[in-house]
């Protein structure tokens, strides 16, 4: 079996590190790769990381029969089928905290930069017109900042926000720790009556589509600002462009769109380019060097664990156990099996008519599969996991340490 971790789309260069760790050979590719050459390359791969543009359907995991697990060098998952993944038991990981921060400080910006006025009054100097006054221009201390979805962005830029001496409301539909003087409120309409900017971080769900739609746009304050560096479809853009229009909103600031280009060759297309305080940004709430780099060890390390322990904390399509590094004379054997009963007394039989011991054992279920971590001790035929493999259920068994 190769030893070969393939990176495609210039994963960033930490990666390496946990990588070659683990025993593996790192081999890069600097793009996507068109998908007859990233077929080839998925043949000699062991584990194989990419971002958003790699397609990983069913034909590219047919192209990949030593593929022994997945990494996304991303937040996002939905360019992977995650079901065949499971199907063939190999786990699939992501990084979904690591451009929390980006996304933070660029709304944070947001904030003052529209309550400032800049985006009108930078465009205007672009142009050679000097608009100096101070009309609708504040600092943000002491204003109302209210935060929709208080998770791991929503709670970081509270953080933020409170240093700059704002005063932060949230609304979130599960319990959350108020950060600092943060006051939770009950409703999102008593949060829009209260705030004089309302920023989104929630994610895209049936519940959080059109969340702000003319009648809660309506709800905010006069003159307040609306911030959208979440998802695209959480906002009805024509009722935003309407409200600015009519002057009951000051500015937004809006990252991601319900309607975005594929690439830089398609223009980008919105009705809210005819206003001037707006700060309209091609969905890069999240691209830093810096997010990429804790993405990129963030997901590493995850590739690492799981090949050197038989970790699969984090993964996004199998049942996650996290069992440790193996101890000390004992060796590990890990099987995802389909998730019927009997799996586990057909698995004990063959490692005791081996002779060994299982000193510990842990099983986690996920729909229609299994994972099974078993620690053994004594001394091991060569066949074990030959042996395990043949048992009815097993879908992908490897031996670690021993
Ligand atoms: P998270 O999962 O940590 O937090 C989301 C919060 O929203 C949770 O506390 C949840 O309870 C709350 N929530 C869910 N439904 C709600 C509802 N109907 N009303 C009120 N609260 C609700 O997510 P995280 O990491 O903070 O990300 C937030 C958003 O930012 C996501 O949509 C994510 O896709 C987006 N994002 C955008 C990026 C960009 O490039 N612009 C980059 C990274 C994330």
């Amino acid at each position: 079996m190769s030893e070969t971790a393939i990176l495609f789309e210039n994963v960033h260069a930490v990666a390496d590190a946990q990588l070659l760790a683990a025993g593996l050979k790192v081999e890069r590719h600097g793009a996507a790769l068109p998908v007859e050459d990233l077929h080839a390359a998925l043949g000699q791969a062991r584990v194989a990381g990419i971002r958003s543009r790699t397609k990983m359907n069913k034909a590219a995991f047919d192209a990949a029969p030593d593929l022994a697990v997945l990494g996304c060098f991303c937040i996002g998952t939905n360019q992977v089928d995650l079901e065949t993944a499971a199907e063939r038991g190999i786990p699939v990981f992501n990084g979904p905290f690591g451009n929390t921060r980006s996304v933070a400080e660029l709304t944070l910006a947001s904030i003052i930069m529209l309550m400032r006025g800049i985006p009108h009054r930078a465009g205007a100097a672009l142009r050679g017109e000097w608009r100096k006054t101070a009309e609708h221009s504040h600092e943000v201390r002491s204003k109302k900042l209210g935060i929709v979805g208080y998770g791991n962005i929503g709670s970081q830029l509270s953080v933020l926000a409170s240093g700059l001496g704002m005063h932060v409301y949230y609304y979130d539909i599960e319990p959350k720790l108020a950060h600092g003087n943060a006051r939770s409120v009950a409703t999102l309409d008593e949060l829009l009556g209260l705030c004089d900017v309302i920023t989104l971080h929630v994610p895209d769900t049936p519940q959080t589509r059109n969340m702000m739609g003319a009648a809660e746009i309506a709800k905010m304050k006069p003159g307040s600002y609306l911030i959208n560096h979440a998802r695209g479809n959480l906002v009805d853009i024509d009722a935003l462009a309407n409200a600015l229009e009519s002057g009951h909103l000051f500015g937004t600031a809006v990252d991601v769109f319900p309607k975005e280009p594929a690439s830089k060759d398609e223009a980008f297309v919105s009705p809210l380019q005819q206003f001037e305080n707006v700060i309209l940004t091609p969905h890069i709430g999240g691209s830093t060097l810096e997010a990429q780099a804790a993405i990129g060890e963030d997901v590493s390390l995850k590739l690492a664990r799981f090949l050197q322990q038989g970790s699969t904390k984090g993964a996004v399509n199998v049942p996650e156990l996290e069992p440790g590094p193996v101890p000390e004379g004992r060796a590990r054997v890990v099987s995802f099996h389909g998730n019927a009963p009997g799996y586990l007394s057909r698995l004990t039989d063959v490692v005791s008519s081996c002779g060994a011991n299982i000193a510990s054992q842990r099983l986690e279920t996920r729909g229609d599969f299994g994972y099974v971590i078993a620690d053994l001790e004594g001394d091991l035929p060569a066949n074990l996991v030959e042996r395990v493999k043949a048992l009815d259920g097993s879908i992908r068994v490897r031996l670690i340490g021993g």
